[in-house]
């Protein structure tokens, strides 16, 4: 056996040192350099023994040679990825984030998980990962598609209990595994045959033959970058589950989004019900679309286009709250925008945010003062979306500085009116993009009015009964508080 040599690796971006350092110098993270042996043999063959064993035998000999190793003109190459057969989760709004065929783009069919493609399932612990990739797997089976499902954290019969809760436990379909160990997993892979294999969570996943701890960056990349070959050698496709740290990272975070096709990232706060599926990363679709779940005592339940999240126009009107109709992808969600404001001190007021952009309430705020006249300097702010869920739109900052506005003079909007628009640094409101679908949605929640950018040729939308105010400036938002 050749030599082992002793490397460091930060936990955070994956850059390898020689020595121990307090800091890595490619990310600046303090304490990340964790300790980790590098075999000279396995950096030649990435794909070792374990998955090289499989090819050699669902593989005809010489498949390797004429499937990609030369050269070929672009018009050569078959197009796959248009005629691939999607295989649907069954949850259609799981399906909607996993994307679909450009061939189907216009309707919503063939969407789902692409055959031999590699899709790592990020979110806190605790947040519902392994519930909802179960309710997909069971889902799949029902369908008959074979799944695999493989519980590195929790026994099988616990993960049957959980699947009995969730409303399924007879799919012939379904295999349940509890295993850490690769090789042993792969063996039963092998065995099942599935068409989908959930690993659940990758960061128990070892390699025996790895001289480093289980979940240490050496195994985390070994082991999946050995998955992602056999979903690309075996056109299985791999669903990995991975924790993200505190920050919000995902252990190893550069290690293992490059490595696979889509990244999905499951975010809500852990006491709401809500839960946001989302595309960091989408080899075969869109990042834009987001899935919406509710969190309930037997599973997630899809939220589906036609029902609004936040509990919107209500009847009467409240200080510091502004809704505004928020687009994601292709799909238009009324968010309630929340701010209060409560003596601080100069010099030192808090300015928080949660589900928002903190740069831009500051930006707000700065508006607010400069435009509209409003003190702040020694007022703590605070902003959230309600809900948990996180809002990037820029066309959310009218209603949150209305918000802020409302709170900070203590004058409400209208419940039935909705604000639309981004905030400029002078001081002036700005369209939106996507205008009609986000005023069509106001209108079929029962909203009465929209605030939006004064701008020429907009109407409301036909069979819509909406009233447009369009405002120029700051200013003339602020007066239709009170
Ligand atoms: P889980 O899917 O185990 O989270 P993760 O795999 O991301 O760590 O479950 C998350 C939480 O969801 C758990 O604390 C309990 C809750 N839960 C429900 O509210 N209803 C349910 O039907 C299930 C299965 C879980
Ligand atoms: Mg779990």
């Amino acid at each position: 056996m050749a030599k082992l040599k002793t490397l460091f690796v930060c936990r955070s971006c994956g850059a390898v040192q020689n020595r121990w350092l307090g800091k890595c110098p490619d990310c600046g993270t303090w304490d990340s350099l964790e300790e980790a042996s590098h075999d000279p043999n396995a950096a030649r063959d990435p794909q070792a023994a374990l998955v090289g064993a499989w090819t050699e035998l669902t593989e005809p000999k010489g498949a390797e040679v004429e499937s990609g190793a030369h050269a070929r003109p672009i018009h050569d190459i078959a197009d796959d990825e248009a005629n691939v057969e999607r295989m649907s989760s069954g949850i259609h709004e799981l399906d909607r984030v996993l994307g679909k065929s450009r061939a189907s783009a216009a309707s919503s069919e063939n969407a789902g998980v692409v055959p031999g493609s590699a899709v790592l399932v990020g979110g806190e612990p605790g947040i519902g990962k392994s519930t909802l990739l179960l309710q997909a797997a069971a889902s799949m089976a029902r369908h008959g598609t074979r799944v695999l499902y493989v519980s590195s954290e929790e026994s099988a019969s616990q993960v049957r209990q959980r699947a009995v809760r969730l409303g399924s436990q007879s799919e012939k379909e379904l295999f349940l595994l509890s295993d850490t160990n690769l090789a042993r997993i792969v063996e039963q892979a092998r065995r099942v045959m599935p068409r989908v294999l959930v690993i659940d969570s990758i960061q128990m996943i070892y390699r025996s033959d790895v001289p480093a701890a289980p979940g240490s960056i050496t195994q985390l990349r070994r082991c999946a970058s050995e998955l992602v070959y056999l979903a690309k050698k075996s056109g299985i496709a791999v669903m990995l589950v991975g924790h993200v740290t505190k920050d919000g990272q995902l252990a190893g975070p550069r290690l293992l989004e490059h490595l696979v096709d889509t990244v999905i990232s499951f975010e809500g706060e852990r006491y709401h019900q809500h839960r946001v599926v989302r595309a960091v990363k989408n080899r075969f679709g869109t990042t834009l679309e987001i899935g919406l779940f509710e969190m309930t005592g037997d599973g997630l339940r899809e939220i589906p286009d036609s029902a609004g999240v936040s509990p919107v126009s209500g009847t009467e009107p409240r200080i510091g709250s502004v809704v505004c109709p928020v687009m994601s992808g292709s799909r238009c969600v009324l968010i309630e925008i929340q701010a209060l404001t409560a003596t601080g001190f100069l010099g030192a007021a808090k300015r928080k945010a949660s589900g928002l952009d903190s740069n831009r309430l500051a930006m707000l705020i700065a508006v607010l003062e400069q435009h509209a006249g409003l003190r702040l300097a020694d007022r703590d702010i605070f902003a959230s979306s309600v809900g948990g869920l996180r809002v990037v739109d820029p066309a959310s900052d009218l209603a949150l500085l209305l918000a802020i506005a409302s709170a900070q003079t203590r004058k409400a909007i209208d419940p039935a009116t909705c604000a639309i628009g981004e905030v400029g640094l002078g001081g002036e409101i700005r369209g939106a993009s996507q205008i009609d679908a986000r005023l069509l949605e106001a209108a079929r929640l029962g909203f009465k009015r929209a605030l939006m950018a004064k701008s020429i040729g907009i109407h409301a939308p036909k069979n819509a009964r909406l009233e447009l105010v369009q405002v120029k400036n700051v200013d003339q938002a602020i007066e239709q508080l009170g």
